[in-house]
């Protein structure tokens, strides 16, 4: 792998202080590029433009499939993944649907200890900071044929983020508009699965929402994701969430909930939610909690919900078992407490074991 040092860091000039998310980013970028049928050799350059023709294939059919995941920094100093084996096995199924070529796991797992070892000094320590890491693989070969391209670029990207407090979120249950249906791509992260969400969403926020809570295409009657997370509902002490298949992202946060609650003595139902259900739950006050989960926020209490025309409250709890669930997995994530289930992974750890966690070696 070839490595480019910056000769001018931008590291003294962020105040870590006031982040918004998405919007800053690190010294260096990992590039990889695909042409010939092949993947070439990667490298790790300073941040940067890019530069392309406006032929490129990408913009004009969405060829395009990303990653998001974490690096903590523990009290000591030590970075520390979790489950990137599962990022990277979900952009490689991401990839495959789209028909872009599948990267190579040693090229990964290489790439992101290079980037986040130089970058190192950009994640702080401290629960709740974190590095955001977005690998994203797109079409870019110079052609305007509605056919899959010869060429592909694949880059790591990575921004500091500070604790980050969904705030109150308030959904709406989606009745008219899909994200995704039987035998498409909601399974993926894919670009376009995002870009198509905002217009509902931003309905959504016109009337008071912060979200949309995705029902199933065929029917509406289904309760699936809530936003760009997995999403939970407690009926009395039950946990239940949505089976994960075609459409619905098979979020790696959503699976440690799962996990974790099992394990914490919680019986976890993992099958179809309808609306009615909820909404009786809701009338009967057995519905005393509804979240998502994601990597961003790991765990967003919901507040209401929205269908047909009428919010529902969910109740006001002391001790939710969100912000329970909430506190064990990111006791995990920066190393405050045992990792049972081998989830976090230190990056000075050697690259065939991280590898190795993934299966693939
Ligand atoms: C549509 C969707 N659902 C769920 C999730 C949560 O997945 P994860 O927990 O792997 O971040 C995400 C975020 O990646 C998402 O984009």
């Amino acid at each position: 792998m070839k490595i480019e040092k910056t000769s001018a860091s931008k590291l003294a000039h962020v105040n870590f202080e006031n982040l918004t998310f998405g919007s800053v980013f690190t010294d260096h970028m990992f590039v990889c590029k695909y042409k010939d049928n092949k993947w070439h050799t990667p490298e790790v350059i300073p941040y940067q433009p890019l530069s392309f023709e406006p032929s490129m294939s990408v913009l004009h059919y969405g060829q395009a499939v990303f990653e998001g995941m974490k690096a903590y920094k523990d009290d000591q100093g030590k970075v520390w993944l979790f489950r990137p084996d599962q990022n990277f096995k979900r952009i490689n199924r991401s990839a495959k649907r789209l028909q872009i070529p599948e990267f190579p796991e040693e090229y990964f797992f290489e790439g992101l200890k290079s980037l986040l070892e130089i970058d190192e000094e950009w994640i702080k320590p401290g629960i709740g900071n974190s590095l955001y890491i977005r690998p994203f693989v797109f079409s870019s070969q110079a052609c305007v044929q509605a056919s899959p391209s010869s060429e592909y670029t694949f880059i790591i990207i990575c921004c500091p983020v500070k604790a980050y407090y969904g705030g109150e979120v308030n959904v709406l249950i989606a009745e008219e508009f899909s994200r995704a249906a039987d035998g498409g791509i909601g399974y993926t992260k894919a670009a376009g699965n995002y870009g198509a969400q905002f217009h509902p969403t931003a309905l959504a926020q016109e009337k008071g929402y912060q979200q949309i809570v995705w029902t199933d295409a065929k029917s509406h009657e289904y309760l699936e994701e809530a936003g760009t997370m997995n999403i939970f509902f407690k009926i009395n002490d039950h946990l239940i969430t949505a089976p994960t298949n075609d459409r619905i992202l098979d979020g790696v946060t959503r699976k440690s909930v799962i996990q974790i609650a099992r394990d914490s003595g919680i019986e976890v139902e993992v099958r179809p939610i309808k609306i009615e259900e909820i909404v009786k739950a809701s009338e009967n006050n057995s519905l005393k909690e509804m979240f998502g989960s994601g990597t961003a926020v790991v765990i967003n209490p919901i507040k209401s919900y929205g269908y047909k025309g009428i919010n529902y409250k969910l109740p006001e709890l002391e001790n939710p078992l969100s912000s329970k669930l909430k506190d064990k997995i990111m006791s995990i994530q920066y190393n405050l407490s045992e990792d049972p289930y081998g989830w976090r992974v230190a990056l000075d750890q050697s690259l065939s074991s991280i590898a190795a966690i993934s299966g693939l070696k």
